[in-house]
């Protein structure tokens, strides 16, 4: 794949593009000294173990391990082909590849299958917006979106459109502009009749929701039925550019403003985010009718840490907050959630009350998780009686001893405490109790698992053999200048690093300067394909050595690896001395010995 962009191109692009920026628009990142840093996007954590150097243009993760350059990280986050990242980031530079888009297309033909069905979006989505603004086929839709509150502002703004009541109107209307049946089949576009073989329209009189990915490309529809008709929403279903669990509704719109206010707000329908955009929270996004996925949790990481949970105040919407807010909380963030009256939703509340009210009242006031966990434990419980009273403080305590600061603990138990006139003293004994129990169960938790925190990864440089340490630095003086690199070869004198992998990567390092390239850790990750070892370089780039290696700082790091080898021969040697002792060769024993001592000196 890399050769059919020139060598010459490639460095353009690594030279116009900026890692930082590139990373930024998945990861926040903030600089700390000469680097930044973020949470991971590849795997969950709390606390920040990603790094970015600008010197370097490359990436690593402390924690995970996920680390190369620009390339590297659009392939990892978007699951990119190399072919693919390059094109991404020199259209970001405006550099041109001069690429044969068709030989491109050629190698990957669902790619090309996957642009004509986002056409066929794109062309419908312009399509049912102008049925529904200009003509007097939408003006009963018209209407009644604006009865129910919308605007004209924002229906325009999410283009939101309507599908005539015709049986093939849409299925014409495309085959006409060159699109082939069976792409309209696939894109979810049309349905194929049983009996005949013929096609028709899945969407028929309905006010339809265009759905964009976070590109802005129109990927599928939801269309809403004008009265009573079952179903209520109507999905395009899944296909190869549409996939619920990964699509988040009003991302693409909301995502600067998400990213300015550092803050997400999250809906359960289309209506509500509308609703709420014209109020002025334009923050709002929504899952497709479907709980929070992991891979939803994971996209909303990526953008921002704190998310305002604000779901229909029924039954159903106050379990579904409860599931959303617990396992986003868990991924890490900081959730909040929003309280309206029993039964409504935040498009009823807004039309009721209005945009000041909702702005104020509901998103304003949202409470922490916490507090929103001491009402939705009460659901159900008669707090009058002795036993339902004492079961829901001991679920609370419970709870309150799973925070993390010291302060909380005592803000809520002392709400505790003086709802239900007890003694804060017993109280706190009550948590301090669950506390070591959480605290035994993690500890024993983390034994199994090595922590992946960044400080436990910090100090792992300590803990692991000395050659270890001796091989990544040589290897760091190796990268930055291949008069080192060809100097460490001629002191190993035929004898090979000791772990398998830095061997690897030496090995391809020579192979890179005898291609007569200069060093560069950007080029050089590359050049490199094992995704392992490129991680493994991206570790030790990100290692902090001297700019210059010295004599003796050369010698003592060739020692260590050399003598970790003349290490194991001796274990080895001392193993053939007992074994000759046990069987009564002594005279073997003692010319192994000596071999022993000699090797010993020789250390
Ligand atoms: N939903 C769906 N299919 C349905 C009903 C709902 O996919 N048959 C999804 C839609 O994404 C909808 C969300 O679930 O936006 C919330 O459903 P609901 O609360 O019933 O709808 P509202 O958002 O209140 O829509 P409306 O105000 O138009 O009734
Ligand atoms: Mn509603």
């Amino acid at each position: 794949m890399a050769e059919r962009i020139a060598e010459e191109k490639l460095n353009e692009i690594r030279q116009a593009v900026d890692i930082v920026d590139v990373i930024s628009d998945y990861v926040q990142l903030k600089k700390q000294g000469r680097n930044y840093f973020g949470l991971c996007p590849f795997h969950g954590e709390n606390s920040p173990s990603f790094s970015v150097s600008p010197d370097k243009q490359i990436y690593h993760c402390f924690g995970c391990g996920a680390g190369g350059n620009a390339y590297s990280f659009l392939m990892e986050a978007e699951g990119l082909t190399f072919m693919e990242a390059a094109i991404k980031l020199a259209d970001r530079a405006n550099i041109d590849l001069q690429l044969d888009l068709s030989a491109v297309s050629a190698g990957k033909p669902v790619s090309k299958e996957n642009q004509q069905m986002i056409e066929a979006h794109e062309l419908l989505r312009k399509f049912y917006h102008h049925l529904l603004v200009n003509t007097k086929d939408g003006q009963h839709a018209l209407e009644y979106l604006l009865g129910r509150g919308f605007t004209i502002e924002s229906i325009n703004k999410f283009e939101v459109g309507y599908a005539l009541g015709t049986w093939d109107f849409v299925y014409k209307f495309l085959a006409k502009r060159g699109f082939s049946t069976a792409l309209l089949e696939k894109a979810g576009l049309i349905i194929k009749r049983e009996k005949d073989g013929s096609y028709f329209d899945r969407f028929r009189d309905r006010i339809m929701f265009p759905i964009l990915d976070k590109n802005g490309n129109t990927i599928a529809f939801s269309g809403r039925s004008l009265g009573a008709d079952e179903p209520k929403y109507l999905n395009s279903p899944e296909t190869a550019i549409f996939n619920k669990s990964k699509i988040l509704y009003n991302f693409h719109l909301a995502r600067p403003s998400i990213r300015k206010l550092q803050q997400a707000v999250l809906f359960e329908g289309f209506a509500d985010v509308i609703a709420a955009d014209r109020s002025g929270v334009e923050n709002g996004i929504a899952t497709m009718g479907t709980a929070l996925t992991d891979e939803h949790i994971t996209l909303i990481k990526r953008n921002v840490q704190s998310v305002i949970i604000c779901y229909d105040a029924d039954n159903a919407g106050v379990e579904a907050a409860f599931r959303a807010a617990t396992a986003l909380s868990a991924a890490g963030s900081y959730i909040r959630v929003a309280q309206m009256p029993d039964g409504m939703d935040p498009d009823d509340y807004i039309k009721k009350f209005g945009a000041d009210k909702f702005r104020n009242d509901v998103i304003g006031a949202s409470i922490p998780f916490m507090s929103f966990k001491l009402l939705y434990y009460r659901r159900g419980k008669n707090l009058q009686d002795e036993g339902d009273r004492l079961q829901y403080i001991e679920k609370v305590v419970k709870e309150i001893s799973r925070l993390d600061k010291a302060v909380e603990k005592d803000h809520y138990l002392r709400q505790l405490a003086s709802e239900f006139s007890l003694s804060l003293d017993a109280l706190m004994q009550e948590q301090q109790q669950y506390t070591r129990v959480e605290n035994r169960k993690t500890t024993s938790k983390s034994a199994e698992k090595p922590a992946k925190k960044w400080a436990g990864a910090m100090k792992t440089e300590q803990l692991k053999p000395a050659y270890h340490t001796a091989e990544r630095r040589l290897i760091a003086h190796m990268l930055r200048s291949s008069d080192v690199a060809y100097k460490v070869q001629e002191r190993l004198a035929g004898s090979s690093f000791n772990i398998d992998e830095h061997q690897a990567i030496i090995t391809y390092l020579f192979g890179y300067y005898e291609d007569g390239r200069a060093p560069d850790p950007g080029a050089f990750l590359n050049y490199l394909q094992d995704p392992k070892l490129k991680r493994l370089v991206a570790d030790i780039e990100m290692m902090s050595i001297n700019e210059e290696i010295s004599q003796q700082e050369m010698s003592d790091y060739i020692k260590q690896v050399l003598n970790y080898q003349k290490m194991l021969m001796i274990k080895e040697k001392e193993a053939q001395e007992k074994e000759a002792d046990r069987q009564k060769d002594f005279a073997k024993a003692a010319a192994i010995a000596m071999e022993i001592i000699q090797l010993r000196k020789s250390l």
